[in-house]
């Protein structure tokens, strides 16, 4: 079967996170988005693509800070609520019924009951016609503890990041599971001679 190339969505998984943000008069938004990503491990910028007619987008321009959210399973609700198409006016912390978490370095307060907050700031915007990539940088990263090894690493089989799967008429939240395959990062290294003659 052929697709269509704007259904380049359907074929992959996505994440979900609740970016936060406040306007410069102090109203709270929250939206959710999936496109967002890490910019290379192990730099320190993430990258947001937007629609141009934005909330999130104009509180980032006017306050050049963010939050990034990862909410568990169990928050699709909320999640949807802010997907909602309220004014700029609207507190979407109320909406939602979300309980902010002050956050240490940025004024947006990031969301209690998500698995981990990335404070940013924003370094760039990459501006189209249609879209605005929004390139931050994380200066605090937080995680909930209950969820996290000492190493940093994230149990995502007890925590469930959510996840989405998208389709013609809506979207399938999903979460990641074990494939039963581990890597580390030093078997994508072919030994190198010096070290194999060592
Ligand atoms: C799961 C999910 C993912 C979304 N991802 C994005 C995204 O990556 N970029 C975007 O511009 N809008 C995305 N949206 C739509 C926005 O969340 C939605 O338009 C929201 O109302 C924007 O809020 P704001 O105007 O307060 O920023 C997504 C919506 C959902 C439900």
């Amino acid at each position: 079967m052929i697709l269509k190339p704007n259904q380049r969505e359907n074929i992959l998984p996505l994440p979900v996170v609740l970016i936060s943000t406040v306007s410069k008069d102090g109203v709270r938004n929250a939206a959710p988005w999936s496109n967002f990503t890490p910019i290379l491990r192990p730099l320190e910028e993430v990258v947001l693509a937007s629609w141009t007619k934005r909330d999130t987008l104009e509180n980032i321009r006017q306050t050049g800070e963010f939050v990034v959210n990862i909410p568990p399973v169990g928050m699709e609700d909320a999640v949807m609520i802010c997907a909602r198409n309220y004014p700029p006016e609207a507190d979407e912390f109320f909406e939602a019924k979300l309980k902010a978490r002050p956050s240490a370095a940025v004024k947006a307060p990031g969301i209690e009951g998500c698995l981990a907050w990335a404070e940013c700031v924003l370094e760039e915007e990459i501006v189209r016609e249609k879209f605005v990539l929004i390139i931050g940088k994380v200066v605090t990263l937080t995680v909930d503890d209950r969820f996290f090894g000492a190493d940093g690493g994230m149990d995502f089989q007890r925590a469930k990041p959510l996840s989405v799967m998208l389709g013609k008429e809506g979207m399938s939240f999903t979460y990641p599971a074990f494939s039963g395959r581990y890597a580390e990062y030093r078997e994508m290294f072919l030994p190198s001679a010096t070290k194999g003659s060592v």
